[in-house]
């Protein structure tokens, strides 16, 4: 084995040169535009393989206790290069706005747009297609891209396989439907009442806390006692509209994933609380990562019109805006001061003396 076989070095190095026939050979800067467009899309390679590791842990009816760290892992993972990736632009912004006007010409209307990894990515992790830009169905623009010979067979077919399966927000939601809630689980008998009885406390808890915060702000010159009540009282409903449908059924998942939030301490929920805390950092580096690249292109292309026919830096902006785990940046609003909390009942099923 060598340095340059093991890394297929020789095959590697001579992709830069631009498709068969590519002419003239690349500038320097076209060079430098090639290889950080390169780099990127092997880092993309790597999220997605992190990524439907990550899934495919998740994704089963019962998750093994060792496997949550595995997943945290995968996802820490995916989140330095993210970081790494929102740094990365920085190489880019070395090209000046003339430097790319040079060779821009030569691209046409090929653009990251076209990225089936990028795509793919955000299909796994579970973006819903309505927060999409004008509602864009991602399968149906890879395949008329394929139709029209711009993405390979294997890079549909990947998409498609992906497409088919639960995204990871699928199965975390899955899995925080599991969650113990003082004590009891989906199978046990009493469940729901149980269930409906935290959800009813934790709104009870929302509305007591009310006065003292009106008090508060009263006090400190934020606004008269009736808008001010009026805002925290819409945040109980809806608080409640996130909690229960219209029918007074609780959403489990929701309910879990709030008790995981509210009782951080106890010792049975450090790692799912670690694997929640490790899904919204991922998700934030990627945001950050979006809104760089809009940066870069902004100081680079200014406001015109990107290659792939989007109105450019507005697009990008807008894009900084999708969230692919709703439910988990939705439930920071709801959340109260643990001293305001009720006891967790149950304490020793979560590895806690009620006295410690
Ligand atoms: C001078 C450098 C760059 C400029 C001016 C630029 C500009 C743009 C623009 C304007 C768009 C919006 C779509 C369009 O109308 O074309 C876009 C999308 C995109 N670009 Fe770049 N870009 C640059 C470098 C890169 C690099 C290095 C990557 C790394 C792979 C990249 C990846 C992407 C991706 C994945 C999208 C799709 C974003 C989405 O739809 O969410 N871009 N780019």
């Amino acid at each position: 084995m060598t340095y340059g076989g093991y890394l297929q070095l020789e095959s590697l190095l001579g992709l830069q040169d631009g498709p068969e026939g590519y002419s003239p050979k690349p500038s320097n800067d076209e060079l430098h535009f090639i290889i950080v467009h390169q780099a990127f899309e092997l880092w993309f390679k790597l999220i997605l393989r992190e990524l439907k590791e990550a899934r495919d842990l998740l994704n089963r009816s019962s998750v093994a206790e060792q496997d949550i760290p595995v997943v945290v892992r995968h996802l820490e993972r995916v989140t330095e290069i993210f970081r790494l990736l929102a740094d990365q632009w920085k190489v880019m912004e070395t090209l000046s706005p003339q430097d790319f006007l040079a060779f821009r010409d030569k691209l046409g209307t090929s653009s990251g747009f076209e990225s089936w990894q990028m795509r793919e990515m955000e299909v796994l992790l579970g973006l819903d297609n309505e927060q999409r830009m004008g509602g864009m169905d991602p399968l149906a623009h890879m395949e008329r891209l394929h139709q029209e010979g711009k993405v390979p067979d294997n890079a549909l077919a990947s998409l498609q396989e992906t497409a088919s399966m639960p995204s990871l927000n699928d199965v975390l939601m899955e899995w925080l439907t599991r969650t113990p809630i003082h004590g009891s689980s989906p199978e046990d008998s009493g469940d729901e009442a149980t269930v409906k009885a935290y959800v009813e406390g934790h709104l009870d808890t929302m509305t007591n806390h009310i006065d003292g915060v009106v008090r508060h702000m009263v006090a400190i010159g934020h606004g008269d006692e009736t808008t001010i009540r009026g805002r925290l009282e819409a945040g109980v409903g809806s608080a409640k509209t996130f909690l229960m449908d219209e029918e007074g059924r609780v959403n489990r998942a929701r309910a879990g994933l709030l008790f995981i939030e509210s009782y951080r301490e106890l010792p049975l929920l450090s790692w799912p609380r670690r694997l929640i805390d490790s899904m919204v950092e991922l998700e934030e580096s990627m945001v950050l990562f979006r809104s760089h690249h809009a940066r870069m292109v902004e100081r680079t292309i200014g406001r015109r019109m990107g290659t792939g026919g989007s109105s450019g830096v507005d697009y990008l902006d807008a894009t900084t805006a999708y969230r692919v785990f709703v439910d988990l940046w939705a439930v920071r609003t709801l959340l109260v001061k643990r001293s305001a909390l009720p006891d967790v009942k149950e304490p020793s099923f979560y590895g806690f003396n009620a006295r410690s």
